[in-house]
């Protein structure tokens, strides 16, 4: 392992343009669960009560996901950006970070440091809530309250439309141009860092194969192994805090 985090360490030292792509997995260790772990949400809840079309055409599928989602949110309200955000977020501020891609809800990277203009937040953001139908934006705690006072399905003040949190549900269409723009990231990066993420839902899993395609080298930082593996140039399987924690180390010990 330490052979591969110092290898990693100067691929980031030599790279001209680096972006990470994070998934859940990076936040597990600030307490919050991620997908498809064992205990994970989808062992917890049923997938089925996120879908957006049940969502968007039944009251009762309203209430219950928002009975789902409150939970999730107490999770990640009072979490803290662990050593992996904060590494990425090193990162930013060593001039080293093209951009980063997350799949992640979870508002940690700002935690952390990282700036609004370097972050995709490609699944949207569980820390607003927004109308279905005018679009307005609010944000989420005010919401939570009206929830704790027994609005089961909270709407819209100006046009009365649903409101739901600000996350993409399956089968809700992708902020076009946080999509966009990171393919377009992808494929012009010399160096491509995935951290914590099974890399088995899409359009995202697609952004390491573009990086690579275009000639990127392709890092892959998991606890388990992926389906990109046999494409990677490096892969470190381990707690990504720990491991990105040293690979900073030494890449500031390479600055010096
Ligand atoms: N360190 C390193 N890897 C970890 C850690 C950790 N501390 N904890 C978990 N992992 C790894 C797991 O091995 C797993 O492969 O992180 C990965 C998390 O995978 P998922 O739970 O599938 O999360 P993610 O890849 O982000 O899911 C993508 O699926 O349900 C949708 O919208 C949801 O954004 C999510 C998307």
């Amino acid at each position: 392992m330490e052979d591969k985090i110092r290898e990693v360490a100067r691929l980031i030292a030599n790279a001209k343009k680096v972006v990470v792509f994070v998934g859940a997995g990076l936040s597990t260790e600030s307490g919050i669960p991620d997908f498809r772990s064992p205990g994970g949400v989808w062992d917890k809840y049923d997938p089925a009560d996120f879908d957006f079309h049940n969502f968007l055409t039944r009251e009762s599928s309203r209430e219950k996901y928002w009975q789902m989602a409150t939970e999730m949110y107490e999770a990640m309200r009072d979490a803290k950006p662990n050593a992996g955000h904060l590494a990425i977020a090193e990162l930013e501020r060593l001039g080293k970070l093209d951009c980063l891609i997350t799949q992640n809800i979870d508002g940690l990277h700002f935690k952390a440091g990282n700036s609004e203009t370097r972050v995709f937040e490609l699944h949207g953001t569980a820390m607003h809530v927004a109308c279905l139908d005018c679009h307005r934006r609010y944000e989420r705690d005010p919401i939570q309250e009206r929830i704790a006072a027994g609005d089961r399905a909270p709407r819209c003040d100006s046009c009365g439309g649903p409101l739901k949190p600000a996350t993409i549900s399956f089968g809700q269409s992708m902020p076009e141009r946080e999509t966009a723009e990171a393919f377009r990231r992808s494929a012009e990066c010399d160096l491509f860092i995935v951290i914590g993420s099974s890399l088995v839902v899409y359009p995202a899993a697609q952004m390491p194969v573009e990086a690579k395609r275009s000639g990127a080298k392709l890092v892959i930082i998991n606890r388990d192994a992926t389906p990109c593996d046999k494409i990677a140039n490096v892969i470190l399987n381990g707690p990504a805090g720990q491991i990105m924690e040293s690979i900073l180390q030494k890449v500031k010990e390479e600055r010096v």
